[in-house]
């Protein structure tokens, strides 16, 4: 495989760290960027600038043949909805527009499974259908998402005057095997356990219990880059299951009981599809929960 130099935003942070180690490891050339200084990956060289500036974003991805964009305000944390959508939006499009012009191949970003709207909607909302495919609407009523939706909108704008393929990855919760333990057993015990601000009441069953290790996130973006995509697409990526011991069906009567059911979701089938990823690029998740250990 060609060695090709890449760009990796957010790189101090969880996704951006462990992606870009992922592609030393596999023999590319990595430019860590990040606005923060903090742990990056061995073998790549750390650049720490502020992606809203667009000089800043023409002067790192110049030269560059791929960009995976993971850096941005991972979660609604403004009450005032400004600061992350303003962070968010304009970062990306600065991120785009310099792939574009730098006639980048394939910029791979990070989208979101908040995006529709499940899990961070302050009145309690379920999914129209399921299993939630690309297709299902948006119904989200805070910025976090909307800056993720105008995300794949200006993706789409500029795949229209370019030759660069944008691939947005619709993760769910995405961590270690560990963190994701930590979250299944709290929402067991959920109504026994003090209220932590790291993970609201209800957060569980608002993200249909889904997940995602990051070693499968790494490869998933992986894969893309050594694809010949073309155009701008979004796809779902979840593991297969859920990161409950109840089964699914059962969860789904219990918390989104309104939710048509589309096609069958036996056992522990998680309500989301990845199919349209699976089917594109011909990798799945490996890496799934000991539901044992919940
Ligand atoms: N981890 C998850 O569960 C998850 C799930 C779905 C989507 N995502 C998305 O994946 C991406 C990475 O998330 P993460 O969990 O690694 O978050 P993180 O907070 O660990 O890392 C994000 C990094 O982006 C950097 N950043 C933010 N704004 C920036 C800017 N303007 N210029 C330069 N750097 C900037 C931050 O300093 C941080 O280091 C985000 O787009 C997030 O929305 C994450």
């Amino acid at each position: 495989m060609a060695k090709l130099k890449i760009v990796v935003t957010g790189a101090t942070g969880l996704l951006g760290r462990a992606t870009a180690t992922h592609l030393v490891e596999c023999g590319h050339e990595v430019i860590s960027v990040d606005r923060k200084e903090g742990d990056f990956a061995a073998g790549s060289k750390l650049v720490v600038g502020d992606l809203t500036s667009l000089e800043f974003c023409d002067s790192v991805i110049e030269g560059a043949n791929a960009v995976v964009h993971l850096g941005a305000i991972p979660n609604p944390t403004d009450a005032r909805q400004f600061n992350v959508f303003q962070n968010n939006s304009v970062s990306t499009f600065g991120v785009f527009t310099a792939a574009a012009q730098a006639r980048v191949k394939t910029v791979v970003y990070a989208s979101s499974l908040s995006a529709y709207g499940f899990a961070y909607s302050d009145e309690w909302t379920s999914p129209i259908y399921a299993p939630v495919d690309e297709a299902h609407p948006f119904v989200f009523e805070e910025s976090y998402a909307l800056s993720k939706e105008v995300n794949e909108r200006s993706a789409l704008m500029w795949s229209r005057r370019c030759e660069t393929a944008f691939v947005g990855m619709r993760f769910p919760w995405t961590n270690t095997p560990e963190k994701t333990l930590e979250l299944a057993r709290r929402f067991n015990d959920e109504d026994k356990l003090p209220p932590d601000p790291r993970f609201p009441k209800g957060i569980v069953a608002k993200i249909l219990w889904t997940y995602l290790d990051l070693r499968d996130a790494v490869k998933a973006i992986e894969v893309v880059i050594n694809s010949n995509i073309k155009g701008a697409h979004v796809y779902n990526f979840a593991a297969p299951d859920i990161m409950a011991k109840a089964p699914t069906m059962e969860l789904m009567a219990k918390f989104h009981p309104k939710t048509e059911i589309r096609s069958p979701l036996p056992g522990h089938t998680a309500p989301l599809s990845s199919q349209a990823f699976v089917h594109t690029f011909g990798y799945a998740p490996q890496y799934l929960i000991n539901r044992d250990e919940i």
